[in-house]
């Protein structure tokens, strides 16, 4: 039997599996495994306190258990569901309570349907539990015939205890982002929240960094990502739904629910995000700062243009200072007759590929048609690195290009 049972454990977690993925909100069926070795009676369930259930909160009317059609089980502080209900992790409650399951069927207390208590919806028998129309002695415990109790059993069906924690989301790093604190910009107001470096900021689950708009958005409730990793039955929490916050420590707002941080998985007894073993890649994981660098174009000096420098600038035509010459802003080409850089445009493709994300929207731009950072001038509508240089979303600043 032991050996029967160690051949089986591959194939029943392989159906595990399945299940779980495919009704991921339903466990408490998939936890009972009976290994009924074929005439024998049938194995009583192991006890398999819903994780967390300590600290769902006792109800004046019933039992804290009862409330959500479970009975005290374990330590006598967590709940088991009754037999014929399943866990639903979304709701966090027991329910889908079916009095055709096989578990009532095999396991109710034969007769105690007839029982006059029951009628009134009570078992009180000890160790019992109400179960479809009948009573059902809890799991751990077989009726006897002859005593007519619940008794402890010996012979228990195997358990699977806990699938194997599934790897987490990375965190999603927005390259640059401690210079959003360092101007006094919250993570929160670009639908972030603060990195576990202290530093950055990182996309909330189901949002996409926007390098043009400098600021997470894009935000979906259907995003795969918050379909997968938000935490259990968050979108019930009266704090959710009432302020839109999350309070549990590392975890943030998701689509209509909460999320575990990058890293951080939702620890179902404890009810805490708690830092992960392991992360997955995620394609939404591998941002901007990852992208293969493309060489910025070389400086293409005007010939003469030293000449544009004595008495004048070089943006007076257009152009922007590179060494001792001037060089023509990306999108606008030198014209000989009128010896200057003209027929600038704000589509030209070097200003499309090469312009500085979201520098159309910084204040100097826009309201003094600057570009003030070091190697930068105007292109288009917004700010390009000179020739030479390509912007580093990291540190911001324009960097030679080796
Ligand atoms: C649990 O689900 C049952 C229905 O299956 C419902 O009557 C009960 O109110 C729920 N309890 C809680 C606490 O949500």
């Amino acid at each position: 039997m032991e050996l029967l049972g160690l051949l089986l454990l591959p194939c029943f977690l392989g159906l595990l599996t399945t299940v779980a993925s495919e009704r991921p909100h339903l466990l408490q069926r998939a936890s009972f495994l009976h290994l009924d070795g074929g005439t024998e009676v049938p194995k009583v369930p192991r006890a398999v306190p819903i994780p967390g259930s300590q600290t769902w909160p006792s109800d004046e009317s019933s039992d804290r258990c009862t409330a959500r059609n479970a009975y005290t089980c374990g330590d006598g502080q967590r709940c088991c569901c009754m037999f014929g209900c399943s866990y639903d992790l979304e709701k966090d409650n027991c329910t889908a309570c079916d009095a055709a399951d096989p578990l009532v069927r095999q396991f109710h207390i034969p007769s105690s349907h007839l029982w006059k208590e029951r009628a009134e919806g009570i078992c009180s028998a000890e160790f019992a539990h109400r179960c479809g129309a009948a009573c059902c002695c809890n799991a751990n415990f077989r009726w006897n015939m002859e005593t007519r109790h619940c008794e402890a059993a010996e012979d228990l069906a195997m358990v699977i205890e806990t699938l194997p924690a599934p790897p987490v989301p990375p965190e999603d790093v927005v390259p640059g982002s401690q210079t959003w604190t360092a101007a006094g910009i919250s993570c929160e107001s670009r639908n972030a929240y603060s990195c576990s470096d202290g530093q950055h900021c990182c996309c909330r689950f189901g949002c996409v960094f926007n390098p043009e708009k400098d600021s997470c958005s894009a935000c979906s409730a259907d995003s795969p990502q918050v379909k997968s990793f938000h935490i259990p039955s968050s979108h019930l929490w009266a704090e959710r739904i009432k302020e839109g916050t999350c309070e549990p420590e590392h975890s943030h707002a998701c689509g209509k629910a909460c999320c575990c941080h990058g890293k951080y998985r939702w620890d179902l007894e404890q009810r805490h995000c708690v830092a992960a073993a392991s992360t997955v890649a995620t394609a939404e994981g591998a941002s901007v700062a990852e992208k293969k660098l493309v060489a910025p174009p070389k400086p293409d000096p005007v010939p003469g243009s030293q000449t544009w420098l004595t008495g004048g600038t070089c943006e007076a035509k257009n152009a922007y200072k590179c060494g001792d010459h001037c060089c023509c802003m990306f999108g606008c080409e030198f014209n000989a007759e009128r010896d200057s850089c003209t027929s600038c445009s704000d589509n030209d493709p070097l200003v499309a590929k090469f312009h500085i994300p979201a520098s159309h929207l910084w204040n100097a731009r826009r309201e003094k048609q600057l570009c003030d950072e070091p190697e930068s001038h105007r292109c288009g509508q917004a700010c390009c690195c000179n020739a030479g240089y390509l912007w580093n979303m990291e540190s911001r600043r324009c960097i030679i290009y080796k």
